[in-house]
């Protein structure tokens, strides 16, 4: 999606911001991210204030939604909602700003300890109940080789989409972007860092040596850990398949080596 800045919004929709925030002083569109219409800081009397917005009638507009729902569960490290308006045909979301910069996954950053942490953290909570969370077992379902797709359930919230740029560093990570909450095993965030670690470098196998300080990943039976690596291979190969971006076809080989891997080691390991 083309991202728009905020005096391209409706004027009503830019109204209605205002109504929440008051006098808007300066905008500036955010770098980095790509699914969002319109991603912008706004320095407000209040201090500054992060703005997503898309179309209501966006395919992703869903996404949108639940990224409100799930937004009072989330650990302090994420970014607070202020607020979710729907006026004008955009769906927007008002935001805490959090201090830092896009996250570094390359092999040795400084940055990955504190990735691990901000992960850890994570696989603590349980998914709540009463939201529209995503299960694991029915989001990768079409997917999985037959049969095996029961093995991805469990309680654990999961933030599916580790990307370095929906990660901010500054003393500590956080998280960010959760447009695609799922409930499910506690392992499947692990694997899905696994393929962002091998985008920025590590090898396979470094990547899952990476994982294993997640007692999840190091604890998950290796028929799950197998099962999913193929799912997820195979889903990247499904987007890959219609869009065409260099990132999304690199990410799919990168999936496909990972379940290749996996397959490699001898026994349970
Ligand atoms: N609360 C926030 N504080 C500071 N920067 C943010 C915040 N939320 C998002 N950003 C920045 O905006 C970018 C796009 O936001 P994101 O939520 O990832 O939307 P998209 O759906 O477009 O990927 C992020 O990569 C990050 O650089
Ligand atoms: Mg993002």
């Amino acid at each position: 999606m083309i991202r728009r800045r905020f005096h391209d919004l409706p004027a009503e929709a830019r109204q209605a911001i205002t109504g929440k925030i008051g006098p808007v002083h300066a905008a500036r569109t955010a770098d980095g991210g790509l699914n969002s219409g319109i991603a912008t800081f706004l320095d407000t009397d209040h201090g500054p204030i992060f703005v997503k917005g898309i179309p209501t009638n966006h395919p992703q507009a869903p996404a949108q939604r639940r990224e409100a729902a799930i937004n009072p569960h989330l650990p302090r490290a994420c970014p607070r909602l202020y607020w979710h308006l729907e006026t004008a045909g955009w769906d927007l979301l008002g935001y805490e700003v959090l201090p830092g910069r896009h996250a570094d996954y390359a092999p040795g950053s400084a940055d990955l300890p504190l990735i691990a942490a901000a992960l850890a953290e994570l696989q603590e909570i349980t998914a709540p109940s009463g939201i529209p969370v995503k299960a694991a077992e029915q989001r990768w379902s079409a997917y999985a080789p037959p049969g095996t797709a029961t093995l991805f359930t469990g309680d654990t919230l999961l933030h599916t989409d580790l990307a370095p740029h929906n990660v901010l560093v500054d003393d500590r990570a956080h998280i960010i972007d959760w447009a695609w909450p799922t409930r499910g095993a506690a392992w499947i965030d692990p694997t899905i860092l696994i393929l962002r670690l091998i985008e920025a470098g590590h090898t396979p196998a470094e990547a899952d040596a990476f994982a294993r300080r997640f007692p999840s990943w190091r604890t998950a039976p290796a028929k799950a850990e197998k099962a999913f690596a193929a799912a997820n291979a195979a889903a990247w190969e499904e987007i890959a398949s219609t869009d065409t971006a260099p990132w999304k076809t690199a990410l799919a080989s990168h999936a496909i080596a990972f379940h290749a891997h996996l397959h490699a080691l001898p026994g349970n390991r």
